[in-house]
């Protein structure tokens, strides 16, 4: 019987390790597994046990990477102590020395670096491409070229990549595909069902919800997570088993979330644009979400203050809303990608980006939209 979005959310079904089994899923808070004699310690390195250590494997680990795996439609998904170690192992899943990369050029500031800093350092080539102005990967693509990659919902502008059309464009040229899907969740949109190989999260973001949990996870085909696996293995990138049981209990109320969170994201978005103090508000057209789930436009809004010399005012008279550096909790927050993601830019590169001084970031929360809009209104009111 195939089940629904919100019903595979949350029956996450554990396996358990002992037979009797608890309604809540234990956390199996412990670094080594024991076992009874020296044949089933055999018998692990045969497949026939699961558990030996948890840098190899845990049951809190496998119950999120298997259901976010569920949730994104892919064959196989592995944990990982951050969004950044997931995506580190799915790039070098897929990445050898002498291979190009090509990405969107908004992308998160960190997955930059790593590219830019460390990748580079194994010979790995690197072209960022702004997807707004290209038409097609064509000019891009070298001989060499083996992944593109690319964000779902992009930080801070929130600019939403037609994602049918690049993956069809990736494969056209033989390239692999690696998406992050953290600001638009499964519940918005599954990139593997557009021909994704790779989908990543930093499930410190929405799939945990609740601001308490750094945790990353990445799905996929199954040749390809294999080896991702060995990657977090040996790089020491094991998530850790209480952080997967609070990023799992955090999962199951994804989709009521998401629900919420969207719809207040869109009538923030509707009060800012409206408002003489705001200059730009920046959330997706119904029209850049044709082919989401649901047609929901995110839960994600930022905008730019008329008045920029504000913009220290306006953080400080925030008093419901929590300024806080990262997002998808279930409380509004702000952030202020100036000076904090998007610091490690020089002027000239975020001014062409449009990443202003009196740019903005809000997260919306489940509180009452109008409490949260209240809140707004009278610190952009002074
Ligand atoms: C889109 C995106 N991807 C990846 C990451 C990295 O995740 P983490 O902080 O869990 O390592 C972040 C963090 O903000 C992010 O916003």
């Amino acid at each position: 019987m195939s089940e629904s979005f919100e019903t595979k959310t949350v029956h996450i079904h554990h396996n358990p390790v002992h037979p009797d089994v608890s309604k809540a899923t234990p956390i199996y808070q412990t670094s080594v597994f024991a076992f009874p004699g020296l044949e089933e310690v055999e018998d692990y390195y045969a497949g026939k046990r699961d558990y030996l250590y948890t840098r190899n494997g845990n049951p809190n680990q496998v119950e999120l990477a298997e259901a976010v795996a569920r949730l994104e439609e892919a064959e196989q998904g592995v944990g990982a102590a951050s969004g950044m170690g997931a995506i580190m192992a799915g790039l070098l899943a897929v990445l050898n020395p002498g291979d190009h990369l090509l990405a969107s050029h908004e992308i998160y500031g960190g997955t930059y670096a790593l590219l830019h800093k460390e990748l580079s350092r194994f010979q790995i080539e690197m072209e960022l491409i702004d997807l707004s102005r290209c038409e097609s990967l064509e000019p891009h693509v070298r001989p060499n070229t083996k992944l593109f990659y690319l964000e779902t919902i992009t930080n801070p502008l929130l600019t939403v990549a037609d994602l049918p059309y690049w993956m069809e464009q990736a494969k056209q040229h033989g390239l692999l595909t690696m998406v992050d899907n953290t600001f638009a969740t499964p519940y918005l949109i599954r990139p593997m069902s557009f021909g994704a190989d790779l989908v990543v999260h930093s499930a410190t973001k929405y799939i945990g919800g609740h601001s308490d949990v750094t945790a990353g996870v990445l799905v996929g085909r199954r040749d390809l997570l294999q080896r991702a696996k060995e990657i977090v293995v040996s790089f020491g990138a094991s998530l850790s088993p209480f952080e997967a049981w609070l990023a799992a209990r955090g999962l199951k109320t994804l989709a009521l979330r998401m629900e919420r969170q969207c719809d207040n994201a869109e009538k923030i978005a509707a009060f800012l644009s409206q408002h003489a103090a705001v200059k730009t508000t920046y959330y997706p057209e119904e029209n850049d979400v044709a082919f989401f789930q649901h047609k929901r436009r995110g839960a994600m809004v930022s905008f730019c203050l008329a008045d920029e010399a504000r913009v220290y005012d306006f953080y400080r008279r925030c008093k419901l809303i929590t300024l806080a550096p990262s997002l998808a909790g279930v409380e509004t927050t702000l952030s202020h990608p100036v000076t904090t993601s998007h610091r490690a830019l020089s002027v000239e590169q975020r001014e062409a980006s449009g990443i202003t001084m009196g740019l903005v970031r809000l997260s919306a929360g489940i509180e009452a939209a109008e409490d949260i809009i209240a809140d707004l209104r009278q610190a952009l009111e002074f």
